[in-house]
């Protein structure tokens, strides 16, 4: 066997041997490199590990399957337990963008690049097209432009959360067929416009997190199909309209918060004998009385009635709930005596101050 045969033959099986070992697939590396390109990390140096062949060994932040040898998680946070914080003695700061090239790693089944506070741009509509993806967590940074458009392809998606950005637009109509997904997080962005009357599609949610947007319209009825919704909140935007009863008749709803926008009409008795165990329905245009429907299962840790145009007395039934922790109906026209109990023996003056004539323990005798 001539010398440069053997030589040919040996780097053949040298070459195999490093592929089936060495664990990263060239175009799962090519991507990674021009991700980390698009990013500055100037204090901790995660990227530093980022060199090398094998990307599945050692690459800060990426692992990969193990029968695929595909990357198959990114998991970049800025704020975390891991020793790189400690040893720096600082929490993580980003900037750049987050390059389209991630849309290149076809397993991808988590992307988590929360809390660097600095990394901008748009979420690569291209991510739509991973098919693989379960978890989609960019919390924390100043990511402007919409929600893509066309997210509702991410048939597996279980988490997607992009909250405490600077996303704008509206919430895509193709995000109700999320079928998988348990747990939405949509807070502190500039999202306007309506929520969808058929968000109740999102038949596997557990949590539905819109507060501090710009979002207007009715709260859909819908949501009341949600059968394992427990956290509903929709607080500090500008929805408006009544509250649809239905809410109050769901399975595990514990926590609904609609504070700080411009409900109206009445508050329906069904939330007030319920599974929920913190309302706030402060800061709204809700009228009328309150409902005297307090029961055996009223159990609020919260009750939060303040700032509204509620009138009346408060209802007598009120003594009968199991527990109320912290009540709040200041800030309405109710008037009468201020029944009394053990519920709510504990409150102070504060919980019904600037109503129109409340009256007895704890504020003046009547
Ligand atoms: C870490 O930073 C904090 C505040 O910046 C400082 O008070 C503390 O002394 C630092 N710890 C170490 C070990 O450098
Ligand atoms: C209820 O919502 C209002 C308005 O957003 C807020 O100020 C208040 O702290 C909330 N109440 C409780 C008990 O969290
Ligand atoms: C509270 O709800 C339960 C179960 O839905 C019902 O049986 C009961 O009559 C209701 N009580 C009041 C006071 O509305």
């Amino acid at each position: 066997m001539a010398t440069s045969t053997f030589y040919t033959l040996s780097a053949i099986i040298l070459l195999s041997l490093t592929i089936a070992t060495n664990a990263c697939f060239p175009s799962d590396r090519a991507a990674l490199l021009a991700f980390k390109a698009a990013l500055r990390e100037p204090y901790l140096g995660i990227f530093n590990s980022w060199k090398g062949g094998e990307c599945c060994r050692g690459w800060y932040g990426v692992s990969c399957d193990p029968e695929s040898h595909r990357v198959a998680d990114i998991n970049l946070r800025g704020e975390s337990e891991d020793p790189i914080f400690e040893k720096a003695n600082r929490t993580g700061y980003m900037t750049g963008t987050i390059s389209p090239a991630i849309c290149r790693l076809p397993r991808l089944s988590s992307l988590t690049i929360a809390d660097w506070k600095g990394i901008s741009g748009p979420i690569p509509p291209c991510i739509s097209s991973l098919p693989f993806l379960r978890i989609l967590d960019l919390v924390g940074n100043r990511l402007t432009g919409e929600i893509p458009a066309d997210i509702g392809r991410l048939s597996r998606l279980t988490v997607l959360n992009v909250a405490d950005n600077l996303l704008s637009g509206t919430i895509p109509r193709s995000l109700t067929s999320l079928a998988s997904l348990m747990h939405l997080d949509i807070r502190g962005n500039q999202i306007s416009g309506t929520i969808p009357t058929n968000f109740g599609k999102l038949r596997m949610l557990s949590r539905a997190l819109l507060s501090k947007n710009k979002l207007n319209g009715l709260v859909p009825a819908s949501i009341s199909y949600i059968y394992r919704l427990s956290d509903l909140d929709l607080s500090l935007n500008q929805l408006s309209g009544p509250i649809p009863p239905s809410l109050g008749k769901m399975a595990v709803l514990a926590t609904l918060n609609l504070d700080g926008n411009r409900i109206s009409g009445p508050i329906p008795a069904t939330l007030i004998n319920s599974t929920i165990s913190i309302l706030n329905l402060s800061k709204n245009a809700i009228e009328g009385y309150i409902p005297d429907a307090f029961g055996p299962r009223s159990y609020f840790t919260v009750l939060d009635l303040s700032y509204n145009n509620l009138r009346g007395r408060i209802p007598k039934s009120i003594s009968a709930a199991t527990f109320i922790g912290h009540l709040d109906v200041s800030h309405n026209h109710l008037c009468g005596p201020i029944p009394a109990g053990s519920p709510f023996d504990h409150l102070e003056a504060s919980s019904f101050i600037y109503n129109d004539c409340l009256c007895g323990k704890p504020l003046r005798a009547c």
